[in-house]
C-alpha cells in the first residue's frame, strides 16, 4: 500500500477549493504532471484532505466495487437547496429510493419524450438547447408547457435559474458566509417552486407527477424535494451541453460522420459515447471515506473525501489510445464493449436515473438535427476553449449556420 502522492495541506489555509472551482482541468493536469504522470493524488477542496482520481481503474474502484465504502455526504451543498434527496442519502434509504424511481424512468415517460423534439423548431446552440431541455423536464416531470401555460411556464423557469444560482455561487465563496444576498434570493426561489410543485401534486393525477404522488416514499416532503431535484435548472444544462458538444463535433470535415450516421442509425450511438467521453457535462462527484481503505493501491484514511473528475477517467491512456482525438470508432474496435468504463453518468449503484431518459431524448434531438439540418461553424474558425463549470461547453458561445435540408421549409438560420 502506497502513501498518497501530493499534500492534504493545513485546514483553511491549504484549501484550494477556489483554485478546483476556477479551472478543474488545470488543476488535475498540473498535479499530474507534478506527479510524473500518477492519475491518483491528494489535495484539500471544501477544508477536507481528498483524494483525486482520474484513472479508469480508481474511478471503478470508487464507484463500484468499493461503493460500500465510499459514501455520499449528507451535509453536502445539494441538501441545502434541495432537502433530503437520493442524491445525499445512503444505505437502505437510498436503495429504496432508487427502486421507488425506477418506475418513472422506462415505459410511458420515454415514448411521450419525443414529443418535445419534433414540435419545436430546433436552432442549434446552447441556450436554444437549454431551453429544449427546459420544455422536457417541465413538461414530462409537471405537466407544464410552454404553449397551454407560457406565462406559468416562464415564471418556474426563471425560478429555477435563481435557485440555481444560489447552488453554484456558494462553493465559490467557500469562505464567505452562505447567507450571501445570491444564497438568499435563491432560497425565496425554492420556496415559491415548492408552493408550485405541492400544488401540483395534490392537484394534477396525471403523468409523473401523478405516479409520484402514489409512490411509497419515506416522508410527505420527499415527493416535493424530488420534483425539485428532477426540475432543477441542472438537467436542462447537462443536455444543452451535450446537444452543443455533439453539433460542434459534427461541424466543418465531420460532416462525413453525420452522413454515415443517417444511413447506419447504430453509429449514433458510438458517436454520442465519443461526445460523452470527451465532453462529460459534469467535471465528476464526489463521495467520503467511511473508513481506512486504498484507492488503486493508494492508501485513503478514513474521513477524507474523494474526487472522480470524468474528464480525466475518460482520457485515461491505459484505456483510451490517442485518448484527445474524437473517434468514434474506437467503440467499435478496441473499446467495444467498454462503455462502463465512461462515468458521465457516475457508475456503479449510485449512477444516474436519467442516464435512459437522457440516452432516448438525445438519440431523438440528435437524429432529428441530422435529418432536417445541415451545420457548419460561421465563421469556421473560432475559439472551442471549454469550461468546464458548472457544465462543460465552450466559454465563448460558438457561431453555428443552420441550413434547412427540406428545402419547402426554406428555413435557414444563423445562431450563437
Ligand atoms: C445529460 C444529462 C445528465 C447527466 C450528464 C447526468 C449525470 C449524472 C451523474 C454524473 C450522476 C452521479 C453523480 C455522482 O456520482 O455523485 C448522476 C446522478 C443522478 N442523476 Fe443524473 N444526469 C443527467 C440527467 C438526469 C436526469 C434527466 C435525471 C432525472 C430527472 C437525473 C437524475 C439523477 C439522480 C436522481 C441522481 C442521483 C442518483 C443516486 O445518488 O443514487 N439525471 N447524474
Amino acid at each position: 500500500m502506497s502513501k498518497l502522492p501530493g499534500s492534504a495541506g493545513f485546514t483553511v489555509l491549504g484549501d484550494k477549493s477556489l483554485e478546483f472551482y476556477r479551472d478543474p482541468v488545470s488543476f488535475y493536469r498540473q498535479r499530474m504532471d507534478k506527479h510524473r504522470g500518477g492519475r491518483v493524488f491528494q489535495s484539500r477542496v471544501l477544508n477536507r484532505a481528498t483524494v483525486f482520481v482520474c484513472s479508469v481503474r480508481g474511478a471503478r474502484e470508487l464507484l463500484c466495487e468499493k461503493s460500500n465504502i465510499f459514501q455520499k455526504d449528507p451535509t453536502d451543498l445539494m441538501t441545502n437547496m434541495y432537502g433530503d434527496t437520493i442524491v445525499t442519502t445512503n444505505g437502505e434509504e437510498a436503495s429504496l429510493l432508487r427502486l421507488s424511481f425506477s418506475s418513472l424512468f422506462t415505459g410511458s415517460s420515454l415514448e411521450s419524450m419525443k414529443a418535445y423534439i419534433t414540435s419545436d423548431h430546433p436552432k442549434c446552440a446552447y441556450s436554444v438547447f437549454k431551453s429544449l431541455g427546459t420544455q422536457l423536464v417541465l413538461g414530462l416531470f409537471l405537466n407544464i408547457h410552454l404553449d397551454e401555460h407560457p406565462e406559468l411556464f416562464h415564471e418556474i423557469s426563471q425560478l429555477c435559474t435563481q435557485h440555481w444560482h444560489g447552488l453554484i455561487s456558494a462553493p465559490i465563496n467557500v469562505k464567505v458566509s452562505m447567507w450571501s444576498s445570491g444564497f438568499s434570493v435563491a432560497l425565496e426561489a425554492r420556496e415559491k417552486l415548492m408552493a408550485i410543485i405541492k400544488d401540483k401534486l395534490q392537484n394534477d393525477k396525471n403523468g409523473f407527477v401523478g405516479t409520484l404522488g402514489t409512490l411509497p416514499l419515506p416522508d410527505s416532503s420527499s415527493a416535493s424535494q424530488h420534483l425539485l431535484l428532477f426540475i432543477s435548472a441542472l438537467i436542462p444544462k447537462a443536455l444543452a451541453s451535450l446537444l452543443t458538444s455533439f453539433t460542434l463535433a459534427l461541424s466543418g470535415n465531420e460532416q462525413v460522420i453525420a452522413k454515415h450516421t443517417l444511413q447506419d442509425p447504430d453509429y449514433l450511438h458510438l458517436v454520442l459515447l465519443e461526445v460523452q467521453r470527451l465532453w462529460p457535462p459534469f467535471i465528476g462527484g464526489r463521495r467520503i471515506a467511511s473508513e481506512d481503505c486504498t484507492i488503486a493501491g493508494f492508501h485513503v484514511p478514513k474521513d477524507y473525501g474523494a474526487i472522480y473528475i470524468s474528464h480525466a477517467v475518460h482520457r485515461d491512456p491505459e484505456v483510451f489510445q490517442q485518448p484527445d482525438s474524437f473517434l468514434p470508432e474506437r467503440w467499435r474496435e478496441r473499446n467495444a464493449g467498454q462503455e462502463h468504463f465512461l462515468c458521465s453518468f457516475g457508475n456503479g449503484p449510485r449512477s444516474c436515473i436519467g442516464a435512459k431518459l437522457t440516452d432516448v431524448f438525445l438519440k431523438e434531438a440528435c437524429m432529428y438535427l441530422l435529418k432536417h439540418y445541415n451545420w457548419c461553424m460561421d465563421p469556421p474558425t473560432q475559439d472551442l476553449q471549454y469550461k468546464w463549470l458548472p457544465v462543460s461547453r465552450p466559454a465563448n458561445r460558438p457561431t453555428l449556420s443552420f441550413s434547412r435540408l427540406d428545402k419547402s421549409e426554406s428555413d435557414s438560420s444563423s445562431t450563437s
